[in-house]
């Protein structure tokens, strides 16, 4: 099998793509009903604050989707809900009434009774959330697991040091909570992988006791707990990530905490799905471990920098990679640019302005008041008195399929003026020979650096991009943090 990543709603992915019983271990960390936006964080390049930019919203609503899946829920729709799991959410419902919070569960148990179905007999879940909402989920695991002969094994806790808030009025808040589940009564758990050095205390105890209590010489206890190492206990203590290993992506879990689960509950070889793969730490410590394995997310940002994290990681890991629900032709990119789903704004648009500037870029959230910019890429040029500096590239991406030169190309000029940037690129989801003879009214833009010209403004339409067209500028800034390689495996604790 080659390893796969799914651009797309993992609930459609896993009804569509995702066998019964042929995933070993399946690890989500899914939003946690926190009722936030979640910024991707880029490197500081131009002259304003550090750019950020709105990867994915964890604000739920009582919308048409809520009352869809209820409504598959209460109608075992694909027949994998128990009977416990309907009667749950219908409890529930009352409970809670048909809000937020009902969303949230809704959409999980829509979800998690399909992980059920994919996981082999032997097959472990792990779900990580927080204390928000993780008394009610382990009631929707338990109603989906337990009633078809699975398990509930363990209550992880991952904690980790945050700084308190200025008159912060409760504790603070430090740690997660990972629930693991396994699909029957037998289950992998490689607990020699995931064992940890004893503490210096432990040893001097367990030296102390063979001299005043008998036994054996304490040197050789001391080298038995080296070799061993500590049984493994339901808490781990790992930073938050920052640092090295931080890629600018809200919420991007510690490699460590992955390694240790992965390890424990797979083998070489063994299919590891994320469901909910952000920027890849599954599937980057997957690959590193030498397992198989899926990744799905519903954001392209996230997908891109899965693609460049795997690539700097190894950079010939992408040929073995299966990436489906990306735009191939121009029906789905047409499809794309069509989608009516609020979850999925702008997505077109960043999925155009990352491909072509192959993840360079930063992206624009902002709507109006900046002339329709959707990303900005910097590039090093000298300035009047001779100083290196970085300069913008903006981007502009229209999907309509009639565009006048007045209301794109001159207003592109325009905000490339204002904006003092070197140059413009126009992608259009259709293709506009009236536009790319426009752009050739504004010129050149002349790179003092390497002293070579660039046309000011460049049209660039779906079909060229799908047919490898990328930026050929020089010296491009990367504005997301390069992932480290990993020479060798990760030392726990
Ligand atoms: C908390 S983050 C995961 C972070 C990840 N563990 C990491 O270390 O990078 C949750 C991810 O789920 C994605 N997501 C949310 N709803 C989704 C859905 N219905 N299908 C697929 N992905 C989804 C979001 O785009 C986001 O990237």
């Amino acid at each position: 099998m080659n390893n796969k990543i799914y651009y797309g709603d993992n609930l459609d992915v896993l009804r569509r793509f995702i066998k019964d019983e042929s995933v070993d271990l399946c690890y989500i960390d899914p939003p946690f009903n926190s009722k936030r936006n979640y910024n991707q964080i880029y490197n500081n390049i131009g002259k304003e604050d550090k750019a950020q930019t709105q990867v994915f919203t964890d604000t739920w609503t009582w919308d048409d989707y809520a009352m869809q899946g209820l409504a598959e829920i209460q109608s075992n729709y694909n027949g994998v809900f128990t009977t416990q799991s309907i009667d749950l959410i219908q409890g529930l419902t009352k409970v809670l009434g048909k809000g937020s919070l009902l969303a949230y569960l809704v959409s999980m148990t829509l979800r998690i009774a399909e992980i059920q179905r994919v996981l082999k007999p032997t097959g472990s879940f792990y779900l990580h959330c927080d204390p928000t909402a993780s008394h009610y989920l382990k009631l929707v695991l338990d109603a989906i697991f337990c009633p078809k002969n699975g398990n509930y094994i363990n209550e992880m806790v991952w904690i980790y040091s945050r700084m308190a808030a200025k008159g912060q009025k409760q504790l603070s808040r430090c740690h997660d909570v990972i629930f693991w589940y396994s699909k029957g009564k037998t289950w992998l758990f490689n607990v020699d992988e995931i064992r940890l050095p004893y503490a210096e205390t432990s040893k001097a105890r367990a030296g102390y006791k063979k001299t005043n209590l008998g036994g054996g010489s304490p040197k050789s206890e001391i080298c038995e707990l080296n070799n061993i190492g500590k049984f493994p206990e339901d808490w781990i203590q790992i930073p938050f990530i920052r640092g090295k290993e931080y890629l600018g992506y809200p919420t991007q879990k510690p490699e460590a905490l992955l390694e240790r689960i992965i390890k424990a509950s797979s083998n070489e070889g063994d299919v590891v799905l994320d469901a909910y793969c952000g920027c890849g730490t599954t599937l980057a410590v997957s690959e590193r471990l030498k397992r198989q394995w899926i990744g799905v997310d519903i954001t392209y940002q996230s997908i891109s920098l899965v693609l460049k994290r795997l690539e700097d990681q190894d950079k010939n890991v992408l040929e073995n990679i299966e990436i489906s629900g990306i735009p191939k032709d121009r029906e789905s990119a047409i499809a794309l640019a069509n989608k009516k789903d609020d979850r999925l704004r702008k997505e077109f648009e960043k999925w155009m302005v990352l491909t072509y500037s192959k993840n360079t870029a930063v992206i624009n959230e902002k709507k109006g008041g900046d002339g329709g910019i959707d990303g900005v890429a910097y590039i090093s040029d000298r300035n009047e008195k001779s100083e290196i500096e970085n300069k913008k590239v903006l981007f502009s991406v229209k999907s309509g399929k009639k565009l006048n030169p007045d209301n794109t190309i001159d207003a592109l000029s325009g905000v490339i003026t204002r904006e003092d940037a070197a140059c413009g690129i126009l992608l259009t989801l259709y293709p506009m020979p009236n536009l790319v003879k426009a752009s050739k009214h504004y010129g050149l833009y002349h790179n003092d650096l390497i002293n070579k010209d660039y046309p000011k403004i460049q049209v660039i339409c779906v079909e060229e991009l799908l047919n490898g067209a990328r930026l050929e500028l020089p010296n491009v800034v990367a504005v997301v943090k390069k992932a480290e390689q990993h020479q060798q495996q990760l030392k726990l604790g």
